[in-house]
Formats: C-alpha cells, sequence, structure tokens
C-alpha cells in the first residue's frame, strides 16, 4: 500500500475511536513516559490497535496515544515511539508525526533521552534543541513525495520553531529550571557510540545525541507543523566517564528527572497554547 494511503487507513482507526482533534502532539522520550499516566485521559488508543501502524518493541516505551488536555490545551501524547533500530524503515518511523499531523495537531513536541557530547553538560540537564544534525542518517522523506502533506523540497532553516523555542525558554526560566542549549544529532543506533564518534559529534558543534527525534522533525515540518524539542540528559556520552553506557542507566536517568521534566512541559505547553491563540 502507498504511505499516503497507509496513513489514512490509521486515521480512520483512530477516527473510529475519537473525534478529538489535538492542536498540540507531545512525543514523550524513554523513561519519560509516566507525564501520559497522569493526564485525564478524554481517549487513548493502543499503537497495536491501528492496523499498519509500527508498534514499538523497546522497554520502556509504552506504545498508545492518549487524547486529552495539559494546562488546558487539547493534545495528543504518544507514549512511547518507534525507532530505526527496531527495523522499520525509516518512512514508518516518521508514520506517527505524519498521523499526528492529520488528526489536526498545528504543534509537534518532540522529546527524548540523550547523551550529553558538549563535556558542560551534565546528568539530568535538560537541552533545548535549537537545530538538529541528520546527516548520518536516511532522509524520512526518500521515496515519492507525498503532495497531500508537503512539497518535495521542504526548508529546514527554523525545523525548530524560534516562537516554539522562546516558550520553552520562558517555562524554563518561570520554573527556575537551569535550560541549556544546542544541537541534536540523530544517528540510527542501537548499539552506542564510539569515544572517537563523540569526538567527531562534538567538532561538529553537537551538544546531543540520541536514537531518535531528528526524522521526526523533518516529516513533521514536511507537513506543516511547527516542532519544537528538549532532550534529557540520562548520560555524558561515550569517553567522557569511566562509566560503560547501558540502557537501564538512560531510564533510570529519565525517571529521576521525571518531576523536573513535567514541570518544564508543563510550562512550556502553557506558553505554547497563548501562542497558538
Ligand atoms: N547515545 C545515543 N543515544 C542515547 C544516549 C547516548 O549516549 N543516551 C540516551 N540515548
Amino acid at each position: 500500500m502507498e504511505m499516503y494511503d497507509r496513513l489514512n487507513a490509521c486515521l480512520k482507526a483512530v477516527r473510529e475511536k475519537t473525534d478529538y482533534v489535538p492542536d498540540i502532539a507531545l512525543v514523550l522520550g524513554s523513561g519519560l513516559g509516566a507525564f501520559a499516566d497522569k493526564m485525564e485521559a478524554a481517549a487513548s488508543i493502543n499503537y497495536a490497535d491501528i492496523p499498519g501502524f509500527p508498534v514499538s518493541t523497546v522497554s520502556g516505551h509504552a506504545g498508545k496515544f492518549v487524547f486529552g488536555e495539559i494546562e488546558g490545551a487539547k493534545c495528543v501524547v504518544m507514549q512511547g515511539r518507534v525507532h530505526y533500530y527496531e527495523g522499520y524503515d525509516v518512512s514508518e518511523v516518521v508514520m506517527p508525526a505524519r498521523l499526528m499531523a492529520m488528526m489536526g495537531a498545528k504543534v509537534l513536541f518532540l522529546t527524548n533521552a540523550a547523551g550529553g557530547t558538549d563535556p558542560d553538560f551534565d546528568v539530568g540537564d535538560f537541552m533545548l534543541i535549537t537545530d538538529h544534525i541528520l546527516t548520518f542518517f536516511p532522509n524520512p522523506l526518500r521515496g515519492p513525495n507525498i503532495d497531500e502533506l508537503g512539497t518535495r523540497f521542504p526548508d529546514m532553516t527554523h525545523a525548530y520553531d524560534p516562537a516554539l523555542c522562546d516558550c520553552i525558554r520562558r517555562a524554563a526560566s518561570d520554573a527556575g529550571i537551569k535550560l541549556r542549549e544546542g544541537i541534536y544529532c540523530q544517528l540510527t543506533g542501537p548499539s552506542f557510540e564510539t569515544p572517537a564518534e563523540i569526538r567527531m559529534l562534538n567538532m561538529l558543534g553537537a551538544g546531543a545525541v540520541g536514537m531518535s527525534t531528528a526524522c521526526e522533525a523533518v516529516a513533521a515540518n514536511h507537513a506543516g507543523m511547527r516542532v519544537c524539542g528538549i532532550s534529557s540528559i540520562t548520560n555524558k556520552a561515550a569517553g567522557f566517564s569511566k562509566a560503560l553506557l547501558t540502557h537501564e542507566e538512560v531510564k533510570e536517568n529519565g525517571l529521576k528527572s521525571a518531576a523536573a521534566f513535567e514541570a518544564l512541559v508543563r510550562g512550556s505547553i502553557k506558553n505554547i497554547k497563548k501562542e497558538l491563540n
């Protein structure tokens, strides 16, 4: 089936369960999913119940859409996402972002757990994503263009919407949360990086590295959404500390930052709601 037909079939399956039209789509990264459990959900849909929709296999990633209000804003929240390293084609990895655009969401707010490639970043820091490097990853728009969603050659100058970035900056400052800023580099994973790779990313100016987010940002920009994002720095990148990297550490440190993360996301959404009005 052509990708646009597949997306429309997914949209139909969603619409059979709920007619909720979100303004903001929020993607929760590894270990950050607890947020959605606290929401008063108007509806929720397991990815597995949407025919043709990619399903996450990673521990720490529940797989469902939760619909409901956050700080008065109508949201669809992804509790868990799929990754390229799971074996999906990149066009499938960005299906959720495209589907949420088709649901009506105007903003995509991306979050992830990431390694700090800026040696000044500490575990527990949050980094506002101001730009990304996706050069080492297949482009999610490769293949026939879906003209119904967007143009063949979309501009990426403001892949992370400057006004939305300001919404996050203000939320951090109002909540007294230290906010770093930097460039996020997405690699395929699933192996963590070597110290040599981290030195390279550092030379390229990257502040954080991970295995998600940037391809979703590209697909969302293509579909006309305004995008913003935050990385939760769950570990120093390879070579910066003696400790070896594990997924358990990433999840654990994600959980430790959960309360501050929630405050930051809530405050940001409050500001984004005003920005949209
Ligand atoms: N590298 C890649 N992805 C990650 C890391 C990392 O160090 N930490 C969390 N996700």
